[in-house]
């Protein structure tokens, strides 16, 4: 980053200390740098004044928590998204923060990653798209993101140590693909390392990662900060291009620094580097907020001073509260409503008509839970609970029933769930919320399973066989198996975490006050053995073998025509949609979509479109399809019309091709599917596109099958060879199974069958000459 701050003054040692933070959320202020706050994000802030924890154990300020990643995805909805970022950041403005420490961008590679609440989804462009969207928002506040945890941390065993050990592609095409996308389109000022290493290398010592291919490829001009505790040998990480090593405090290694510079083994280049990126984010966050400041109306956060680090003082210690919290509040509560996904709804079982007698059961309902464990905790400003919110809208003909018991306690089971069931059996429609506690799933451990509580599932079968029209309410942070679930209730609605105002956007979705329209952003497969990395999770002796490769979530579950229970991007409405007159046209690279959506049923609402896109007749392995455009229609009225426009974009489509290391645009046919999700595929077209030339060096080491099929070689193969080449391009000269073993010989091998050394020079001299009209692509 360019910094117009003058370091000129600074000695190594003051440079040095720039670069660790002072304490465990505030960076230095030294000479003419001001110190920064930076806290945890994403869902909400969590700003402690009192004790200091990453941990998610001490308290921290009232703040929003909007709905935690796992919930917000299932909006689909970038816009939403960046609507929630913007109220982050005036949050952060508020309560004196610098860098929202977000948004957590990983791929959920596992149903078990333990912090897959934490994450968006299974599909890279989805992740991207969203964590753009965060991002934005909360710039556009004058406070920074941190793009995390970069990268390829998707489990939470042994996450301080363990290597995650992947191949390239899969690195390039699923793992870093969403932080590609945000880096290079919405540009964050911070990115955050994570604690894991990527094929042995510790990402916070990570050249290639953090310098080469973060600020080299994509370029990133801001500040690389640490995962809270992720240095462990600080010079390595300045030589690196870490920026920031978090939190500060005595063991933070200044005086390695500067030993290692003074002892010659780090230049001290890269020590002012560092410094001059952590200057150059305090200017860009000044900036930013004089900009917010100056514009017409301003942000809501106006009122707010200028400048980053002066205003811990100014935090009063109460949090976000009044007319911003009520605001936030509805906000919270619109966003939650749009991430509801509504699994299943046999005979049109919801949504529900007020005044029936409803026996609501199950103690989610009461103290819901709304968000996960770990780091991101925050204390909310409020919390709904579903049962005053459903009471609210249903009437006093509404009861409520524990059922059963979330932590070991007095009451006997069994009387509660003949209570509950009883109940159910006397009312017209029972609600029965299920999920998992607090303490069954959190950052810092995996689950082994993705079962509901056994007492759970007994109650609901028990409800159920009493009560035909049973709704269930899930609350969770990871996937569930939900085949039992689903096999007992005609309807299900999905909360994932919904945040503070969750409550209400499940009663405004149970009575149909919103029309559901959220999608899955993970598939909810039938079993965990039938799970892409099951045998590859989460590792052993600290290495985690990423051995399905490309093949994540979807792009797995189709490759193998397993059957899921519920399929990504699955969700159902109370309305109807259909698909028509899709259309396909070449666009730059890419090409754009354009169909036509129309609400078919009887309510309004709105439509989730999703673009997949494959290659049949590929040259290299490739999913069936893979997502690669999405678009959300407005509030369409019934009979109602919207023309949808979707541009799929060449980084998209793109493969990494290993042989070059380069992103290649396959010629060649390309199908399009426009779909409700990905097993509810509605139209599909084909489309051609020209596509990269592709030049693999031919080397000694390349077959005559590979030399054959790259015209220059082929061009170079046939004057050496004269007519025995020619018959060998013709499979019916020669057989096919002739053609197919002579095409497996490395060419260094012809020499053996007295080929000049000469010739084979002059072969691969041909063969890798660059025609200058070649039209090559360098990038
Ligand atoms: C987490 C980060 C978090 C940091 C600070 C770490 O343990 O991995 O996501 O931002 O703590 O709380």
């Amino acid at each position: 980053m360019t910094s117009r701050t003058d370091l000129s003054q600074l000695s190594l040692a003051e440079k040095a200390a720039l670069g660790s933070g002072a304490d465990f959320w505030t960076s230095r202020a030294i000479g003419p740098v001001p110190a920064l706050t930076l806290t945890d994000g994403p869902h909400g802030v969590r700003r402690q004044t009192g004790a200091t924890d990453h941990l998610g154990l001490a308290g921290s300020e009232p703040a929003t928590c909007f709905p935690p990643a796992v919930g917000l995805a299932n909006s689909w909805d970038p816009g939403l998204v960046r609507r929630v970022g913007e109220a982050l950041g005036r949050e952060a403005r508020v309560l004196g923060v610098d860098v929202l420490l977000g948004p957590g961008v990983n791929i959920k590679r596992d149903p078990r990653g333990g912090r897959n609440f934490e994450y968006y989804s299974e599909d890279p462009l989805l992740t991207g798209r969203l964590g753009a969207a965060w991002v934005g928002g909360v710039q556009s506040a004058g406070v920074g993101a941190s793009l995390k945890h970069f990268a390829a941390n998707n489990a939470e065993h042994d996450r301080m140590r363990a290597s995650s050990d992947i191949d390239p592609r899969p690195l390039r095409e699923i793992y870093l693909r969403a932080f590609s996308h945000i880096v290079r389109t919405a540009r964050p000022w911070t990115v955050m390392c994570s604690y894991n290493r990527i094929n042995g290398v510790s990402a916070a010592q990570n050249r290639w990662l953090l310098t080469d291919l973060l600020r080299g490829e994509w370029g990133f001009d801001g500040v690389v900060v640490s995962d809270w505790g992720a240095v462990v040998d600080r010079p390595a990480s300045v030589a690196a291009g870490l920026d920031l090593a978090m939190p500060g405090g005595p063991g933070a290694g200044d005086d390695r620094v500067v030993a290692a510079v003074e002892a010659g083994a780090l230049d001290e280049a890269a020590v002012t580097a560092a410094a001059t990126n952590v200057a150059g984010l305090a200017e860009r966050i000044h900036q930013a907020r004089t900009r917010t400041v100056d514009e017409p109306g301003g942000t809501a956060a106006a009122s707010e001073q200028t400048d980053p680090g002066a205003h811990s003082e100014e935090n009063t210690g109460s949090g976000v509260s009044g007319g911003l919290a009520d605001t936030h509040h509805r906000l919270a509560r619109e966003a939650a409503a749009r991430c509801v996904v509504l699994l299943q709804n046999d005979r049109d079982l919801l949504p529900l008509t007020p005044g029936r007698n409803i026996a609501v059961i199950g103690p989610f309902a009461a103290e819901p839970r709304y968000q996960g464990g770990g780091s991101s905790h925050v204390t909310a400003t409020r919390i709904d609970s579903p049962l005053a919110e459903i009471r609210a809208l249903g009437g006093d003909t509404v009861t409520y029933h524990p059922g059963f018991t979330v932590t070991t306690g007095d009451a006997d089971p069994a009387d509660l769930r003949d209570e509950a069931v009883a109940a159910a059996r006397d009312a017209e429609v029972a609600v029965v919320f299920l999920g998992l506690a607090a303490d069954q799933e959190s950052e810092g451990f995996d689950r082994d399973h993705l079962e509901l509580p056994a007492e759970q599932l007994e109650l609901l079968a028990a409800v159920a066989r009493e009560q035909p029209d049973t709704v269930v309410v899930l609350a969770h942070g990871g996937v569930l198996r939900l085949e039992p679930v689903a096999r007992l209730a005609p309807a299900v609605l999905d909360g994932a975490l919904l945040g503070q105002a969750g409550g209400g956007a499940l009663a405004d979705v149970l009575f149909g006050v919103v029309n559901p329209s959220g999608r899955l952003a993970e598939t909810v497969p039938v079993r965990l053995q039938d799970t892409p990395a099951y045998l590859n999770f989460p590792g052993e002796n600290s290495h985690v073998r990423y051995g399905e490769g490309l093949f994540v979530g979807y792009r797995w579950y189709d490759a193998r025509d397993l059957d899921v229970c519920y399929p990504f991007g699955h969700g159902l409405s109370y309305t109807g949609f259909g698909y028509s007159g899709l259309s396909a046209g070449p666009a730059g690279d890419g090409f754009t979509v354009r169909l036509t959506v129309t609400n078919t049923g009887t309510r309004p609402g709105r439509e989730v479109v999703q673009i997949y896109t494959g290659v049949p007749d590929s040259a290299v392995q490739r999913p069936v399809r893979a997502l690669t455009g999405t678009a959300v229609t407005g509030e369409l009225a019934p009979g109602a019309s919207e023309q949808v426009t979707i541009d799929v974009l060449r980084e998209d489509l793109a493969y990494w091709e290993t042989r070059i290391g380069r992103w290649v645009l396959e010629p060649g046919t390309y199908r399009v599917w426009a779909g409700a999700s990905s097993r509810d595929l509605r139209a599909d077209i084909d489309i051609d596109l020209a596509g990269d030339t592709l030049r693999i060096p031919i080397t000694l080491d390349s077959t005559l099958g590979e030399a054959m099929a790259d015209p220059r070689a082929a061009a170079a193969l046939s004057a050496v060879f004269g007519e025995m080449a020619d018959s060998m391009g013709s499979g019916d000269a020669l057989g096919v199974d002739m053609m197919r073993m002579i095409a497996s010989i490395p060419l260094n091998r012809l020499a053996l069958f007295g080929m000049a050394s000469e010739q084979l020079d002059a072969l691969l001299a041909a063969a890798n000459t660059t025609p200058p009209d070649s039209g090559e692509r360098a990038d």
